[in-house]
């Protein structure tokens, strides 16, 4: 499903991603765990079309997408959410779903000119996720858990192939935290791809395989979480030794 090879990327003389490369196999959940600053955001970043690589290719369904900006990524069914949910305040819950189809603000204030198949897929995503109850309120209402899932929700509009979350459970209670991970194992039931950021070891240990384990912009072990688990690589890197 992607490829990652040699991708690298520096901030001043920093090597914020070092040469790292990576594969993400069909309808896997792959988590992508390490220290703070290890450079998992940036990875992310390059592979969804947010920060140009200074090195290194990016290959998506077989297809070198190295530099594509992040619309035409989402279009061709590789999407994000962001570490701090990215929603549009001032627009309502069904208008941020509707809003991640692609339509203009124009186009959005005579829904007339949504098409009839973007309306109903948010209609759909709405059911999903058990967001009809506040599917009137402006996102600014939602609190942080609801805005995360909105924000799931929405990148759920363009039917990708690939999803992209970064810690997906951060900053939320542990209830919505048990909601997050029932859609994104309904999701990827239905086939969907995930690749994974997250702090929270048992919520990848029970959701994602296998693990991938970056320590200061490289790629150290990759394996089953049992294999991360275990392996002194990986304990050196979290201590700081
Ligand atoms: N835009 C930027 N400019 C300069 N340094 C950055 C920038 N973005 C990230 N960094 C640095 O790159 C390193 C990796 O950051 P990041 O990818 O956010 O790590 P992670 O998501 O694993 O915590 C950190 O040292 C961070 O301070
Ligand atoms: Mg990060």
């Amino acid at each position: 499903m992607l490829e990652v090879d040699g991708l690298t990327k520096v901030f001043g003389g920093l090597r914020a991603v070092d040469d790292c490369s990576f594969e993400v196999a069909e309808n896997s959940v792959t988590a992508l765990i390490g220290p703070n600053g290890s450079g998992k955001t940036t990875l992310f970043n390059m592979v969804t079309g947010y920060l140009r690589p200074d090195a290194g290719r990016v290959r998506f369904q077989r297809r070198d997408v190295t530099g594509l900006d992040s619309g035409r990524l989402y279009r061709a069914g590789l999407s994000r959410t962001f570490q701090q949910a990215r929603v549009f305040p001032q627009l309502t819950v069904v208008e941020n779903l509707v809003a991640a189809g692609g339509y203009s603000w124009r186009q959005l204030l005579t829904t007339a000119r949504v098409a009839r198949a973007d309306r109903e897929r948010a209609g759909r995503l709405l059911e999903e996720f058990r967001l009809e109850p506040v599917a009137d309120l402006a996102a600014a209402e939602l609190s942080y858990g609801q805005r995360k899932l909105l924000e799931f929700a929405a990148v759920l509009m363009s039917d990708p192939a690939l999803v992209l979350l970064d810690e997906p459970t951060a900053g939320v209670n542990p209830v919505m935290i048990e909601t997050m991970e029932r859609h994104i194992r309904e999701r990827h039931a239905a086939g969907t791809t995930f690749l994974v950021v997250e702090h929270d070891m048992p919520f990848v240990m029970r959701l994602c395989d296998p693990v991938i384990v970056l320590d200061q912009g490289h790629r150290i072990v990759t394996g089953t979480p049992a294999e991360v688990q275990a392996h002194p690589d990986v304990l050196d890197a979290y201590l700081g030794s």
